[in-house]
């Protein structure tokens, strides 16, 4: 199976999995000041309804959807705007990489490395509108 098509399966697997977007956040703000820093006047249920879907956005880009919703994630996300650094990704991945793996049941290290390189490819296109 493609690594997108993979990916697809194991989000599914994870968005059925009640409390994913919570683990993630719990794992993401624990991973630094500076993370923590960003989210201080956040909603945070609002801003798991938003993750929810930019996942979904990098997973599509994957399976060759235009990169146009990524490029507006790159220009909220850009130093004019909410200014995250382009090493602050590092911190998202292993923490997302976390929480899947505690909450797909099928995870194992194909999967794993699918996610990898799904993410990788988007959050590259994300980074470049820093
Ligand atoms: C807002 C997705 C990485 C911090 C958002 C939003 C989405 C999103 C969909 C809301 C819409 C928008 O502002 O464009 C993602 C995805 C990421 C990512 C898919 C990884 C590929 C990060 C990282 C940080 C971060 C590494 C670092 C702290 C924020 C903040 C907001 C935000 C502070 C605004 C929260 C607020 O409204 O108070 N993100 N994000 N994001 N993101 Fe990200």
């Amino acid at each position: 199976m493609s690594a997108a098509n993979l990916v697809m399966q194991s989000y599914g697997r994870c968005c059925a999995s009640p409390d994913f977007f919570d683990s993630f956040y719990r794992h993401f703000l624990a991973s630094s000041p500076l993370i923590r820093e960003k989210f201080v006047d956040t909603d945070m249920t609002a801003q798991k309804q938003l993750l929810r879907q930019g996942i979904l956005n990098l997973v599509m880009h994957a399976r060759g959807m235009p990169d146009t919703k990524l490029r507006a994630l790159g220009e909220s996300h850009s130093r004019q705007h909410l200014d995250i650094r382009p090493e602050l990704y590092d911190l998202w991945l292993d923490a997302l990489l976390l929480t899947i793996s505690e909450h797909d049941k099928e995870c194992d290290a194909d999967v794993r490395q699918a996610w990898r390189e799904v993410l990788n490819k988007g959050i590259a296109v994300i980074k470049a509108g820093y």
